[in-house]
């Protein structure tokens, strides 16, 4: 007797974040979207993994990933009834090779992943291929982020040393940097090729006038490292035209990354 998936933890989990991002902005209409790689055999507790199911045409190959489930919102779903609705609004999927994939449970009444699936399936298997611990690629709209694109130079050295000064925590958080990309087409494999390109160097990259990616070895950690961008951003933005008389300097920001035993980007700290 199969357990209830609509009671399991990693559902769970994964809809109040979406109800998260939506409350926060970042997720307007079906702005954003969510992969998170399940435990085979935790899965195993709530779907018959030996029964077969609908089979899609991804359009790219993810040799490393071939077997592995992915909980992922659905294409065209709004953020803010994932919670109300999973099953219509997300699905599981186990990646076939020959660049299908095949549903296990959800997108009821016929839908699919993300049109952003090469973006993040590509990006599962470099980040992978760093930590073994990684699982889940974020995508969302975050307004401030989207709005620094707009003002800042794209230069990722640049933005990332604008970001590390509007806020203590940055340094502490993602002293690794963030990859930036120019403005693109999204929904392509090309789009999707270049980000997760940035994912081998970068956990965070900004798509700019778009929106922003993060990678984490859970959903919180994901998430805490767009909500630290983000509001950076907007502490940004918020004293944009404003001459700064008070800044954090690059040998306190040395300072920071030293006391909590952290490493900067090599050579993006003018020391
Ligand atoms: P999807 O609805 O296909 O997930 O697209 C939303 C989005 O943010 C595209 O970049
Ligand atoms: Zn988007």
């Amino acid at each position: 007797m199969k357990k209830n998936i609509l009671e399991a933890g990693f559902l769970r989990e994964f809809t109040r974040t979406c109800s998260n991002m939506y409350r926060l902005g970042w997720d307007e209409r079906n702005g954003g979207n969510i992969s998170y790689m399940l435990d085979e055999k935790e899965v195993g507790e709530y779907l018959d993994l030996s029964a077969s199911g609908r089979i899609i045409d991804a359009g790219f190959e993810a040799p490393t990933l071939v077997g592995k489930l992915f909980l992922i919102t659905g294409t065209g779903r709004y953020f803010k009834n994932v919670e109300l609705d999973p099953e219509t609004n997300t699905g599981i999927v186990r990646i076939l090779d020959g660049g299908k994939a095949e549903i296990l449970w959800g997108y009821a009444g016929g839908g699919r992943p993300t049109s952003e699936f090469a973006a993040h399936l590509m990006s599962h298997a470099e980040r992978l291929a760093k930590d073994p611990a990684h699982r889940v690629i974020m995508h969302c709209h975050a307004t401030n982020t989207v709005a620094m694109t707009y003002v800042h130079s794209l230069d990722e050295r640049e933005f990332t040393r604008t970001l590390w000064r509007m806020a203590t925590e940055c340094m502490v958080v993602f002293p690794d940097g963030i990859g930036v990309l120019p403005w693109m087409v999204c929904g392509t494999n090309e789009i999707g090729r270049v980000t997760a390109d940035k994912m081998r160097e970068f956990r965070l990259v900004v798509w700019a006038n778009h929106g922003i990616f993060g990678a984490g070895t859970s959903l919180d950690e994901a998430f805490g490292l767009i909500e630290t961008v983000e509001k950076a951003a907007q502490v940004y933005i918020s004293v944009l035209g404003t001459p700064i008389i008070n800044t954090i300097s690059d040998k306190q920001l040395k300072e920071l990354a030293d006391a909590f035993h952290l490493v900067p980007k090599a050579g993006w700290l003018d020391l």
